[in-house]
């Protein structure tokens, strides 16, 4: 071979990985969605370091090889919405959809056969923006973000042709459109065609093209890519226009927003899986991508009451298309071990295409999981994916096994740190747990950097500049060993001859970054506090409880350190409404494990938790504690109780000297008797719903 002919070679590869490690950052950095393990990006980068070695000529090519280590993308403004922007939850499969109009009907209190009706419409494969109206005149534009706070994108979205810099009819005076940002499959093929001709790495699929184009510092970036905008639903209005989804939809198509066509109004669910099925037929020939229907209960008054469980309503559901698949074939099954020491066998496969989106890993879940598909390396397997989810295999094509392949053995050792890993007994059922987990919770270098980004990830510390990377960096170099490390990170920097500035990838500029991100999650609301120490069982939901019960992290770990079973403590616990024996035995373990506190303690001495506000200040239950006992009428249990929370009141399942106030429907038996006992006030369930105000919303 030449010199010529591999400095060509070498050429196309350094292109490709560039190409490649570029989409890896954008998934990994600006769409949080990391598409391969950090090994596989550091052995990417790693080749690409070679060829620039051993051809200087592609390094001075190429800008990629002078950002190794990439800074994450620059700072957008953050916008907190004036209303939370919620997810959906998904069915996927038709008798889901009937579950979930028997549940909404459940909820209300409504018999099957009542008439319920629903709008289905397409769900748009782009990404959620929030557009506030002042006076009729565009004032601002706000991705999603965490759901609370958005990045502002208010210049980009005045690009965007089917949004309204002004409204026309009679908009209400606030009024927040929100709805979908996309980009049509006709545009997204010439975009990258103009990407490939100018030697720009290519966007994976439409939604991502999408995301990157609104998602840019530079208005006239974005006002080049052609975006459009779907409206679907709405934030804070200062007049409501309609009472319904459906005419709302009207009324936002009369201020000239684009609402989208294949939106109906159905009365059954027969109706509404016909509309399903529609709209799947039609996938193909939209022009842009959809990826399943979504429902919503058509009267507001009834959405109203359904409300919202954890971040989704219950009045609404995506239902989604089925995942799509293909074949790849196993090369290894390796062994991840997670925050809690749970040994996860992954299948390392060729990458192979899957609904737009290359695939090189997909979990196996656990070793029953292996066993049952019977799983061995070198078999050919069916992938699936779905929605965001890790991809999953469905099966092996055993026609193609070859005759080599061995059944899979799990290893029974941590392949982390070498301590046994078992399976635990439960001493309920005699049964051994299905997942194998690690023993050395001390010692395990996998736990402590899982369980450290975890503390750092969004929901928790939200730490920018800290992500998965930076932590097992600073970990392998015994810089962050502990949470509370991360704190005195800088202060000991100070005083270090190796500074991290010097580190490779940091820079001076980044290293000040990351400081300053460090000393603004000093402070931190306590339900976001309880998630980031891992505790088992304990996710966001149940954080928010415990938080909204026990308002201060010392109530909370004063009452854990008595939580010993049986005793009232633990009873205190486990009578938060939601919360069960599972979750207080977790809660209890971890504040009585020694080695919990001291790190706890250290963790305490850097930062300072914000005890949780009650939900409704202003409302007269917020911060009592409630009990609903015997039948109501107006209303089902789930309602009632889901409607306390929401003006701030702590539902409880028992009566204890703590209750504020019992709630007795008819019939009520033994808690009416307690709550005499002890004097706690009783009232009935009308005088419940005019102390707070009929509808409660
Ligand atoms: S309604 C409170 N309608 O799907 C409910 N969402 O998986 C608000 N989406 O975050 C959402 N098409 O970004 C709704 N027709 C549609 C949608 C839609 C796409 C997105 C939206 C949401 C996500 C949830």
């Amino acid at each position: 071979m030449t010199q010529k002919d591999s400095l060509a070679q070498a050429r196309e590869e350094h292109f490709r990985l560039g190409e490649a490690i570029a989409a890896h950052d954008r998934a990994y950095y600006q769409e949080d969605a990391p598409k391969i393990s950090d090994a596989d990006y550091d052995a990417l980068r790693r080749r690409y370091a070679t060829l620039d070695a051993q051809f200087p000529q592609l390094a001075d090519e190429s800008s990629l090889s002078k950002k190794v280590g990439a800074a994450p993308a620059e700072k957008f403004a953050k916008i907190t919405h004036a209303v939370p922007m919620l997810s959906l939850g998904n069915i996927f499969v038709d008798e889901e959809l009937f579950e979930f109009v028997a549940r909404v009907k459940r909820f209300l209190g409504m018999p099957p056969e009542a008439e319920i009706k629903f709008t289905a419409e397409p769900k748009i494969d782009g990404l959620s923006c929030s557009l506030r109206y002042e006076n009729g005149l565009l004032v601002s534009a706000a991705t999603r973000g965490d759901g609370f706070e958005g990045e502002d994108v208010t210049a980009n979205a005045r690009t965007i042709g089917d949004i309204p810099k002004k409204l026309i009819g009679s908009p209400p005076d606030i009024f927040e459109a929100r709805g979908e940002v996309y980009m049509s499959l006709q545009d997204f093929a010439a975009l990258n065609e103009r990407q490939a001709a100018q030697g720009k790495p290519l966007f994976a699929n439409p939604r991502n093209a999408a995301a990157g184009s609104l998602r840019q510092l530079d208005p006239a970036v974005t006002a080049k890519r052609p975006l459009k905008f779907f409206a679907y639903a709405w934030g804070e209005i200062s007049r409501m226009p309609a009472d319904t989804q459906l005419s709302m939809m009207q009324a936002f198509r009369s201020y000239g927003f684009i609402v989208n066509p294949l939106t109906i109004l159905c009365d059954t669910a027969e109706q509404m899986l016909a509309h399903f099925r529609d709209i799947e037929s039609r996938r193909a020939s939209l022009g842009y991508d959809i990826d399943g229907v979504v429902y919503k209960v058509n009267s507001l008054a009834l959405q109203q009451r359904l409300g919202f469980v954890s971040r989704a309503p219950r009045w609404a559901t995506a239902h989604k298309f089925p995942a799509e698949k293909a074949t790849s074939v196993v090369r290894d099954i390796e062994i991840n071990v997670g925050r809690t020491g749970a040994l996860t066998p992954v299948a390392r496969l060729d990458p192979v295409t899957v609904g737009g989106v290359v695939v090189s890993n997909a979990t196996l879940h656990n070793e029953d999981e292996i066993a049952r598909k019977d799983v061995r390396v070198g078999d050919t397997v069916i992938v699936q994916r779905a929605g965001d989810v890790i991809p999953q295999i469905l099966g092996v094509v055993l026609e193609k096994r070859p005759a080599s392949a061995k059944p899979y053995k799990m290893p029974e050792t941590c392949p982390v740190c070498g301590s046994a890993a078992l399976r635990e007994i439960d001493p309920r059922t005699g049964q051994a747990d299905v997942v194998r987990r690690c023993t050395g919770t001390l010692v395990c270098a996998a736990q402590a950097v899982e369980r450290l980004r975890h503390f750092c990830s969004r929901n928790a510390f939200d730490i920018e500049g800290l992500g998965d990377r930076q932590i097992a960096f600073f970990y392998e170099k015994g810089l962050i060993k502990t949470a509370a490390d991360i704190f005195t990170l800088q202060q000991r920097d100070r005083t270090s001859l190796t500074k991290i500035e010097n580190f490779e990838g940091f820079g001076k500029v980044s290293t000040q970054k990351l400081f300053a991100a460090i000393e603004a999650r000093r402070e931190i609301a306590l339900n976001r506090f309880i998630f980031a120490l891992g505790i088992r069982h304990i996710g966001e939901t149940n954080a928010i409880r415990l938080a909204r019960s026990f308002e201060t992290f010392e109530s909370l770990r004063e009452t854990a350190h008595h939580a010993t079973p049986g005793s009232e403590a633990r009873q205190r616990i486990n009578d938060i409404d939601g919360v069960g024996d599972v979750v207080a035995e977790a809660v209890a373990d971890f504040f009585l494990e020694e080695h919990n506190e001291k790190a706890l303690d250290a963790l305490l001495a850097q930062v300072r938790i914000v005890p949780m506000e009650a939900v409704k200040s202003d409302s007269p239950v917020a911060g009592k504690t409630v009990v609903f006992t015997g039948a109501l009428l107006k209303m089902t249990r789930e309602e009632a109780k889901a409607m306390a929370e929401r003006l701030g009141a702590k539902v409880a399942g028992s009566i204890s000297k703590k209750t504020d106030l019992l709630i007795a429907g008819a019939d009520a038996g033994s808690k009416l008797a307690k709550a005499r006992e002890l004097g706690v006030e009783t009232i009935d369930e009308d005088a419940w719903l005019a102390l707070i105000g009929g509808g409660g919303a």
